[in-house]
């Protein structure tokens, strides 16, 4: 497999995927540790922070929102401004990041001043009423592209109030915890079905009063955050297509180490387990409340499976690499209640069903899912990957099944959330 030019890579057919491996640092914990120790009090030292350009635009907006930031590889330094930060000279640059304009906006909308959020081409079509309509409840005022981005926001004094989430959301949930941290008295968040939980566990991490009874998050207002030395625990998201690639082959054998395994995240590795592919955690440890572990793949026999209701909100990232090696499982794949996918950085159930049929797929495509038979060859082709990391790199682990070459163009979207990505691919595999 080589990359010709920066953005066409080529996927040549593999026999094994074998070795082991350190993903970088988690995108959403990195996000969170960047944001908060922007809003505490001293400074936050984050080790192995992602080194995808999402988390870089969080960075870049909270630079822009005065606080001083030293970057080095994965070494991270931010000195906190308190809860109330500075007002921008110019607008924030949120680049392809989704999780950093919804979580910001929380962050924003309880400070006294008016700022601006803009971002690519892909994060200006997606849809962020869900922040703003619980972020205006509490007090602030949001402008909008009917509710797409550019976002201007108004923040202020904002009040408490006991919101229900109405799509599973863990970036909603956390806009609606921090902007909590400026309302006064107890904002209480409802989350209908369980999502990632690193916000929580972060402010925690920064001294923050946090509590959960069931589904109902609760924190108070007026808190202060204090400055953390923080690791950030590998990605499980990107560790997730060598886990599937991995399956794929009968003779793999994989060791990933550093991952996180935070349980709102890991289920990923149940569903590889009821499709019957053999992963085993071998160690845990505890970083900050969040754990760590080291997971080595063997392959079983790929049965497959379907995903739905509160599985598929937890393995949401997880989606195109599970769809991309449905067609190699013997019994298929179905995907069901994935309806937020189409709202991604694409609309990942169209792009997904769209470069399998290229290579040769059969699919079947629902409103809120996918149908993929088992027992399929693919031939491999040219396949584009609109811009979206997730799908540039679950299609490079669909060609290593393929029996001739593919193509992704666009494959530069890796940089996104794992630009390491194709170098340790080939590095993993043995043509
Ligand atoms: C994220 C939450 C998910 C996920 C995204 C990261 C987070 O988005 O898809 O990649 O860090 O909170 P939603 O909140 O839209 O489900």
């Amino acid at each position: 497999m080589k990359t010709v030019g920066s953005d066409v890579a080529v996927i040549h057919p593999a026999k094994n995927i074998v070795g082991s491996l350190r993903v970088p640092g988690d995108k959403s914990i990195s996000h969170r540790y960047a944001l908060l120790g922007a809003i505490a009090n001293g400074r936050t030292r984050i080790a192995n922070f992602s080194t995808g350009a999402d988390c870089a635009s969080t960075l870049t907006c909270i630079r822009g929102l005065g606080c001083k930031v030293s970057h080095f590889g994965g070494n991270v330094e931010i000195d906190g401004r308190g809860l109330h930060l500075q007002a921008p000279t110019s607008p924030l640059d949120c680049g392809n990041s989704g999780s950093t304009m919804r979580m910001l906006a929380g962050i924003l909308a309880g400070q006294k001043f008016t700022s601006e959020m803009f971002g690519d081409d892909s994060l200006s079509k997606r849809p962020m009423r869900r922040v703003m309509d619980p972020l205006s409840a509490m007090g602030a005022k949001f402008e909008s592209q009917d509710g797409r981005p550019p976002l201007r926001v108004t923040g202020g004094k904002l009040k408490a109030i006991d919101y229900k989430l109405p799509v599973p959301s863990a970036q909603v949930k956390s806009a609606v915890l921090l902007a909590g941290l400026y309302a006064d008295g107890e904002t209480v968040v409802e989350e209908p079905v369980r999502t990632r939980d690193h916000t929580e566990i972060g402010l925690r991490a920064f001294g923050v009063d946090v509590s959960r009874m069931g589904n109902r998050i609760r924190i108070r207002g007026g808190q202060a955050l204090n400055a953390v030395d923080a690791i950030v625990p590998g990605d499980l998201s990107s560790a997730a297509f060598f886990l599937c690639a991995a399956a794929i082959f009968p003779k793999s054998n994989l060791v990933l180490d550093g991952v996180g395994m935070n349980p709102t995240r890991a289920v990923l590795l149940d569903v590889l387990t009821s499709m019957g592919a053999r992963t085993r955690v071998i160690k845990l440890e505890e970083h900050q409340g969040e754990l760590v572990g080291m997971i080595t793949v063997e392959p079983g026999d790929l049965r497959g499976t379907t995903i739905s209701g509160d599985v598929t909100a937890a393995v949401v990232d997880e989606v195109p690499v599970l769809a991309a090696i449905a067609p190699f499982t013997r019994d298929g794949v179905t995907i069901r209640d994935a309806q937020e996918l189409r709202v991604k950085e694409s609309d990942r159930l169209a792009v997904v069903a769209e470069n399998l049929r290229i290579m040769g797929a059969k699919v079947e495509e629902h409103p809120d899912g996918l149908t993929i038979p088992g027992g399929q060859q693919l031939h491999g082709g040219e396949i584009q990957s609109h811009g979206d990391h997730r799908i540039a790199m679950a299609f490079a682990v669909a060609g290593l099944r393929a029996s001739q070459e593919t193509r992704i163009f666009g494959a530069d979207a890796a940089r996104i959330s794992f630009p390491e990505f194709f170098h340790l691919l080939q590095q993993l595999t043995s043509a």
